[in-house]
């Protein structure tokens, strides 16, 4: 297959078939090419365009997120799961102003140095954001090429990511390379997708290894399943007369780092006996166990709901809160949380 041809291919197919109104795609920069593509990494782009809108009218430019509070873009980002990425973005802003006087770098390697950004990651903001020639290689655009050059890709992964990455290189064009890279990522959402893929209109049609095979499902294969490990947690949902529920804000790093969540029982202490320290509570009772599964881990959550005697609960700092039932989303909650305690609200 010779590398002219086919990009000229994918240029002609993206000309009339590649998305073209997404809204990272407006008023292109760096920046803003930068938040959708982290946005996007394990997110769907029908979610992720209003957090998008949201996430753009607050923090326009990187002065301005690399100026934000922590708090504040977690709080922006609370529903998309992943927090790591909005910490990571956060720190990677404000590395920008630091480290390079808030212009972004302009090649791979600079760019790497940014926190959360991996090198396709960095590929497609070079690409799309400032038209520099740079391949990319994200989940889609890696079936793509797996199945035009009959990749089986956990045979071996780290030789086949290698030739991935070579092909991918050699297949850049060197004109219109946001195009080019749009159009990848766009053929392997709409095109060559997981099930059945739509060979009739693609244009590495007639020189693709899985094609020819008929066989869509050994490339790339499936990536080898491991058994994830259970824990379990015991949380509190404690409601004053205000309607307001008690917080509390997880460490900085780790699992949720920084975001709100519901008070997590002792391992020594009881349900009841741990709440007895925020005040008088009456009628625990047992909610139906929630289980939310991260990447390494299944989480049992078992909760606990009652209701604080009085108005006077106690007013506590600091990384506890009372909030207001009402006024959830102005603090940044995990999905799951926010899921549970949405369905307290509403009465269930
Ligand atoms: N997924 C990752 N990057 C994307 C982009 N630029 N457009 C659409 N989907 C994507």
């Amino acid at each position: 297959m010779s590398s002219q041809m086919s990009s000229t291919a994918v240029l002609t197919w993206f000309d009339h078939s590649g998305r073209k109104s997404l809204p990272w795609q407006q008023d292109r920069n760096p920046y803003r090419v930068w938040i959708s593509e982290i946005m996007l990494q394990q997110t769907q782009v029908a979610t992720v365009i209003g957090y998008y809108e949201t996430f753009m009218q607050r923090f326009p430019d990187v002065q301005s997120l690399a100026a934000a509070p922590l708090d504040d873009v977690l709080a922006l980002w609370a529903g998309l799961g992943y927090y790591s990425r909005a910490r990571n973005l956060h720190a990677a802003a404000k590395y920008v102003v630091e480290h390079f006087g808030g212009v972004f770098p302009k090649t791979v390697e600079d760019m790497c140095e940014l926190p959360g950004i991996g090198r396709s990651t960095a590929g497609a903001v070079l690409s799309l954001g400032s038209n520099i020639r740079a391949p990319i290689l994200d989940g889609n655009v890696k079936r793509v090429l797996c199945r035009v050059a009959g990749i089986r890709l956990y045979d071996d992964l780290r030789r086949n990511e290698q030739k991935l990455w070579l092909l991918a290189d050699e297949l850049t064009p060197t004109k219109r390379v946001a195009d080019y890279n749009q159009a990848m990522m766009d053929i392997g959402a709409t095109v060559c997708t997981r099930g059945t893929p739509n060979c009739g209109v693609c244009p590495f049609s007639q020189s693709c290894v899985a094609e020819a095979e008929q066989n869509f499902s050994v490339y790339p294969g499936s990536k080898p399943s491991k058994v994830l490990p259970e824990k379990s947690t015991r949380m509190l949902v404690l409601l004053n007369a205000r309607h307001e529920v008690l917080l509390q804000q997880r460490p900085p790093s780790g699992i949720w780092g920084g975001l709100w969540v519901l008070p997590e029982v002792p391992e020594l202490l009881s349900p009841g006996e741990f709440a007895e320290q925020f005040g008088q509570a009456t009628d625990l009772r047992a909610l139906e166990p929630l289980r939310h599964t991260f990447s390494h881990f299944h989480l049992d959550i078992h909760t606990y709901a009652g209701v604080m005697q009085g108005a006077s609960s106690r007013i506590m700092d600091a990384p506890w809160r009372w909030q207001p039932m009402v006024e959830l989303k102005a603090v940044g909650l995990p999905a799951p949380i926010q899921k549970l305690l949405k369905q307290i609200a509403a009465g269930a």
